[in-house]
């Protein structure tokens, strides 16, 4: 892998805190889009991050969804029907987690599961792991087999029950817990994974949506509906941030949602977040995180910001 050149004069300080996790940079890969190992740290520095968040995995091997899995959507977006194909954790701790460490990763992991069971044996087999991680993240956008297949994430109750499993794992690792922005519940879903126990929120995951072939007139992916993400949500992301952090003061936020630039990642930490997710600006050009840490802080250092952290939140508004 080719180091990139560090940055000129480092007049800004770059390392943020989300919760009690200490991160020397303000930009993390966000799940799913960084892939499993050192796949995409070949290309992309992965030590000029505050963290990479691996693909979501579950307690097995899951095949994921059918084909075709991805779509381009308007304005730069993007759908995706992966669904959440992935070794299981046992074989990513023991054949892809070493690689991204030995590329000088800080690796936050990222389980999920169909049931709190499934959630808890997740965690069960990422302890052996602990060591090599710097946090876990709880994707509950998913499925939850015991509640009709309602989405954990869309439900206060499923969320803490499920923020309670993995919190009683004791990893001793901060916990942060991924929501979904497809629910009118965010703020009681929010407050439940808090309630339970996780030290941080990430804030989104992808928006549900549809795509149509006129041509054959079937779903243009596999699975049906998909997620949409990449610039079209930065709006549906930032709201999100905004929410929850005016709702919640102190809880800090991991902010993702079709940030591409370092002015992108400005907004969001203005609008509240600690720490900036990058998703599918990767898929474009796998050195994107980078790129957009190297623009944050050249953006800090021409308004005469002196450290990243300055930032969060530091919107200028009136009781709106
Ligand atoms: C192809 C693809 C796969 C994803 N897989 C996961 C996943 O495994 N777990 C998860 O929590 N989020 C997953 N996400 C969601 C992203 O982590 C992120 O929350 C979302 O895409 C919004 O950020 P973005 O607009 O920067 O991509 C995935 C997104 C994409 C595009």
């Amino acid at each position: 892998m080719r180091r990139r050149k560090a940055p000129p004069a480092a007049v800004v300080d770059p390392a943020v805190q989300v919760g009690p996790l200490q991160l020397p940079g303000p930009i993390v890969a966000a799940s799913g889009t960084f892939g499993h190992g050192d796949e995409v740290a070949r290309s992309c520095d992965p030590t000029a991050l505050g963290a990479v968040t691996a693909k979501s995995l579950a307690a097995y091997e899951w095949p994921g969804n059918p084909a075709p899995r991805l779509h381009p959507a308007p304005g730069g977006g993007m759908l995706n029907s992966v669904g959440l194909q992935g070794p299981g954790v046992a074989h990513w701790v023991d054949a892809e987690l070493p690689a991204l460490r030995r590329c000088g990763a800080r690796v936050i992991a990222s389980i999920w599961g169909r049931t709190v069971g499934e959630f808890d044996e997740a965690a069960r087999l990422l302890a052996p792991a602990a060591a090599e991680l710097v946090a876990v993240e709880i994707n509950v956008s998913c499925p939850n087999l015991e509640d009709r297949a309602r989405v954990f994430a869309h439900d206060p109750d499923a969320t803490r029950a499920v923020v309670n499993a993995v919190v009683a794992r004791g990893l001793g690792l901060p916990i942060l817990a991924k929501l979904s922005p497809n629910t009118s519940e965010l703020l009681e879903v929010a407050r439940a994974a808090i309630d339970a126990g996780a030290d941080a929120l990430t804030l989104v995951n992808t928006v549900v949506a549809f795509a149509v072939d006129p041509n054959t007139r079937l779903p243009v992916l596999g699975a049906g509906n998909g997620g949409l993400s990449g610039p079209p949500i930065k709006p549906v992301a930032l709201r999100a941030v905004h929410d929850v952090t005016r709702a919640l003061p102190g809880v800090a936020v991991l902010g993702t949602g079709g940030v591409n630039s370092g002015l992108d990642a400005v907004e969001m930490l203005m609008a509240g977040a600690s720490a900036v997710g990058v998703g599918t600006a990767t898929f474009r050009d796998p050195r994107a995180a980078v790129r957009i840490h190297d623009e944050l802080l050249a953006w800090c250092a021409a308004h005469g910001v002196t450290r990243v952290a300055d930032l969060t939140g530091c919107l200028e508004e009136g009781d709106v």
